[in-house]
């Protein structure tokens, strides 16, 4: 049907995968009108079936997995730094990060985590939306945009038809992160992480960086395919 062709083509400019094909999610395409995002919410631009009012609520869905994360991470790592110093909280983090996403994926029915250009462990590292996503937030951070709640999202369409709400909010690097993420972790941190990582790319952060995203990809229903 020509409308549904002409809502497929008009998704994936807003999501920046015009020339993505074939049906796996990587796509390399470095696409640079990347999103839909706050500033310029292409209301007119959105497939029948994703109103604003839909886009709303699955923006409230990703927003609420993002803080949900971002909040036992941060009370992992706390309570390790404060009780047992940093030694062991490296250790909460290389333990724990990916479990309590997985735990948070699961309750919540969708895939959330964390990626950045700098990635330490390589299972974070960005796809292409992210990473054009990524680019955005740094230019963005560039012309002197606030940090504060910083986020992009797309509704993007596969070649099978199937869709998947794509949400990204940067995270920031504060001062607590830079024992292990700084210019100069302390030799015990820098051995370990050596040997845990040894392609780290993250180490060199100051306070204020854009240290990477919060990453979400939420399956959404088939649009009524009757009409
Ligand atoms: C005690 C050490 C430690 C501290 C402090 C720390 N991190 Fe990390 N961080 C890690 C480790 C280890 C990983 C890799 C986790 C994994 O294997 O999944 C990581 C991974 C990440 C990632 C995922 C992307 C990647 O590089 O793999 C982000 C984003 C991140 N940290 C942000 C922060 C922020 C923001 C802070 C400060 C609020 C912080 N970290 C503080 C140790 C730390």
């Amino acid at each position: 049907m020509k409308t549904s062709l002409i809502l497929i083509l008009l998704a994936m400019v807003v999501s920046g995968m015009a020339a993505c094909s074939g049906g796996d999610q990587s796509n390399d395409d470095s696409g640079k009108n990347v999103t839909s995002d706050k500033t310029e919410k292409p209301a007119e631009m959105m497939p029948a079936t994703s109103t604003v009012a839909e886009t709303e609520q699955n923006l409230e869905v990703c927003r609420a997995a993002t803080k949900k994360l971002e909040g036992a991470l941060k009370s992992a790592l706390m309570s390790a730094m404060g009780k047992d110093g940093p030694v062991v909280a490296l250790n909460v983090c290389h333990d724990e990060a990916e479990a309590i996403a997985k735990q948070i994926c699961e309750e919540d029915g969708l895939e959330v985590g964390r990626t950045s250009q700098k990635f330490r462990n390589p299972s974070n590292a960005p796809d292409g939306w992210e990473n054009a996503g990524l680019e955005t937030f740094a230019a963005r951070i560039t012309a002197g945009e606030n940090f504060q709640d910083m986020e992009m999202w797309a509704t993007v369409i596969n070649a099978e038809g199937g869709r998947t709400f794509r949400y990204l909010r940067a995270i920031r690097t504060g001062s607590l992160c830079l024992e292990c993420h700084g210019d100069d972790p302390i030799p015990h941190i820098a051995e370990i992480l050596a040997d845990l990582y040894p392609e780290d790319h993250a180490l060199g952060f100051s306070a204020g960086d854009m240290r990477g995203a919060y990453t979400v990809k939420l399956e959404l229903p088939q649009p009524d395919s009757g009409s």
